[in-house]
């Protein structure tokens, strides 16, 4: 079994605490609406649209009834919502082979491995979609997102100057990285690391 045969919902340990880890329904809109709530608003930039407005969230709830849009949701054991995921992908595209990966994390429970635990999830989920190329966008000062999608091969691709505007009006950087699916694959078979991804992500 491969990583990317993973089932859901799975527990995982995050600095002594289990976390279920479950894929997203549009049952969890109103979970979702406080979770995204608790969060600053800067850690929303990397999103393209503002997911502090419920009618965002609303068109993200209707959009996982499709094939477009793929989540997953993190719990504590009292239901309280603690990070979420997302594969964005767009079948109408000439893009249609690149899916575009989002990850949150609360406040209170980052530094646990939630992020690392979150972040390889929503890769595994990808590969297992046979997307061919994987990004991921966020503000330069995302030093723990930048640290764990390098681990998994992502490079940084772009840089977009003033690219994003908070809501009082002040400009932030975002750093896109992306992973090329087939090439970072026969690298690692070149050089005889063809279970590297295994070894990144202990089932
Ligand atoms: C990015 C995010 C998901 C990380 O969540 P997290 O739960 O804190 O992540 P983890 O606890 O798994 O930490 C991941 C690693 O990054 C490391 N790290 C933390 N800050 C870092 C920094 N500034 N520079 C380099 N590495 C850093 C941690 O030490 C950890 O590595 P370790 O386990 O080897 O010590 C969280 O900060 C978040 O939700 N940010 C806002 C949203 C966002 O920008 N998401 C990314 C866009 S896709």
């Amino acid at each position: 079994m491969t990583e990317t045969s993973r089932s859901y919902p799975r527990s995982i340990e995050c600095a002594g605490k289990q976390i279920e880890i479950a894929r997203m329904t549009s049952a969890d809109r109103d979970a979702v609406v406080a979770f995204v709530a608790t969060l600053p608003a800067h850690d929303l930039l990397f999103v393209p649209r503002d997911i502090g407005r419920p009618q965002v969230i609303d068109a993200w709830m209707r959009a996982l009834d499709g094939e477009e849009v793929t989540s997953l949701i993190a719990r504590e054991r009292d239901g309280t919502v603690v990070g979420c995921t997302a594969i964005v992908t767009d079948d109408l595209s000439w893009s249609r082979h690149v899916g575009q990966l989002r990850i949150l994390v609360s406040p209170a429970s980052r530094g646990t491995g939630l992020g690392r635990g979150l972040i390889q999830a929503c890769f595994a989920q990808a590969l297992e979609r046979g997307l061919k190329k994987l990004v991921a966008q966020m503000t330069t000062d995302q030093g723990a997102a930048i640290a764990v999608f390098e681990e998994l091969s992502f490079r940084a691709e772009a840089l977009l100057h003033r690219q994003v505007a908070d809501r009082d009006g002040n400009m932030h950087d975002l750093v896109v990285l992306s992973h090329d699916v087939d090439a970072v694959a026969t690298r690692r078979q070149l050089y005889g690391l063809s279970d590297a991804l295994n070894d990144v992500n202990p089932r």
